[in-house]
């Protein structure tokens, strides 16, 4: 069997450096590591739409921005194929014909989608669309004949909920489609960044992220307005780096080459921790060292944004032919599903025989009685 790795975001703003460590830091590696035959990543603007019907220029605006953070962290296009959701229609013949394989409790069980449906305030107002966008998942994935995809656990319920379709679908009109698994990002911090403000996530509408596209400015700023603990108030105290989110930071990103080249008190970031936990180590100082660490990671992410934002026809044009390609595959599924089914009419030549015989006979018979 082929190793194929489907993935994907919805472009609603650019990424942050949650979606760095959580994310796209691995989705290079996979790419690098040159394990897998195929490597697709989808910028879902159709599923953007489910929660944005009423905006879809958010939604335009942040394709080429999303596009941008992938080619800057060093996702390449050579290796891996970036595609648009909306351009490979085939995606909404399979959504139709899965969504009779799932019913509506199973898709109000979905933890994912209740926690959204709180978040944006729907009540009972859901967008049929919004709610049935784990099935329209189902197909991204599927399309494509993805057997793994690198996800951040709380898109696990999506994940199973494309297992049951692939099973249920296999059960009832022969195996055709391929089970994916999930892969999470190996570290646990790396699960789930905390924000600048020590909220249990790095999000967009909450205001407290570091986007991979900051200025060094902004990073400073940002680093050193962070919250730490609040009663870690004098050098001298003892402080907590259970909650303290410069240390979580520091935890996804700082590594020994670091402490060697701005800190070179500490061998590493246990050291660290302990002496901060001892008391007599300042926040600013934490802070400063997790500064350099990010501006050091960061930098070239920048620079090559940079490159890519002088040539935007030309990241146009990736999405294009990434979006081309994706197509054709999908296309393929599609003509497997529908022989699966059989609604391949035309192709069907058993079929038209078998109505040719049967109203053939009818006449025969009719003549027989007349
Ligand atoms: N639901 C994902 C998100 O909100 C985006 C997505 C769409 C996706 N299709 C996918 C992720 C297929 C993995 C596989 O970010």
């Amino acid at each position: 069997m082929k190793n194929i790795i489907l993935t994907g975001d919805r472009p609603t703003g650019r990424l942050h450096l949650g979606h760095f460590v959580g994310s796209l830091s691995q989705r290079v590696e996979l790419q690098n590591s040159g394990k897998f035959d195929e490597i697709y990543i989808e910028i879902a603007d159709a599923q953007a739409t489910t929660d944005n019907a009423d905006n879809i220029e958010k939604i335009r605006q942040n394709i080429i921005e999303v596009a941008l953070d992938y080619l800057a962290c060093g996702i390449d296009p050579k290796k891996t194929t970036i595609f648009l959701q909306s351009q490979v229609p085939e995606l909404c013949e399979l959504t139709f014909y899965y969504l009779n394989l799932v019913t509506l409790s199973r898709l109000e069980r979905n933890p994912t989608v209740k926690q959204e449906i709180k978040m944006r305030g729907f009540k009972t107002s859901i967008p049929v669309g919004f709610l049935t966008y784990p099935i329209s998942q189902a197909a991204d994935i599927t399309a494509f004949n993805a057997n793994i995809v690198p996800v951040g656990d709380d898109q696990l319920p999506m994940i199973e909920q494309t297992r049951e379709i692939v099973r249920s679908f296999n059960s009832i009109y022969g195996e055709t489609l391929v089970e994916p698994k999930a892969v999470l990002p190996e570290n646990e911090t790396c699960c789930r960044l905390p924000g600048l403000d020590g909220k249990a996530k790095m999000s967009k509408s909450l205001g407290n992220c570091i986007y991979l596209s900051d200025s060094p400015e902004e990073i400073e700023e940002k680093v050193m307005g962070m919250f730490t603990d609040p009663n870690h108030l004098k050098v001298t105290d003892p402080g907590n780096t259970k909650n303290n989110p410069v240390f979580i930071y520091l935890e996804a990103f700082a590594k020994e080459e670091h402490f060697k080249k701005y800190l070179s008190e500490y061998k590493n970031l246990d050291e660290l921790k302990a002496h901060y936990e001892k008391g007599g180590l300042g926040d600013m100082k934490v802070k400063r060292f997790l500064n350099d660490v990010l501006q050091e990671t960061l930098e070239p992410i920048r620079k090559r944004r940079e490159e890519y934002q002088m040539k935007i026809p030309e990241v146009y044009q990736i999405l294009l032919e990434g979006s081309q390609k994706a197509r054709k595959v999908a296309f393929e599924t599609v003509t497997k599903v529908k022989n699966a089914m059989g609604i391949n009419y035309f192709e069907d030549l058993d079929l038209i025989n078998q109505q040719t015989l049967k109203f053939a006979k009818s006449k025969g018979d009719n003549t027989k009685n007349n």
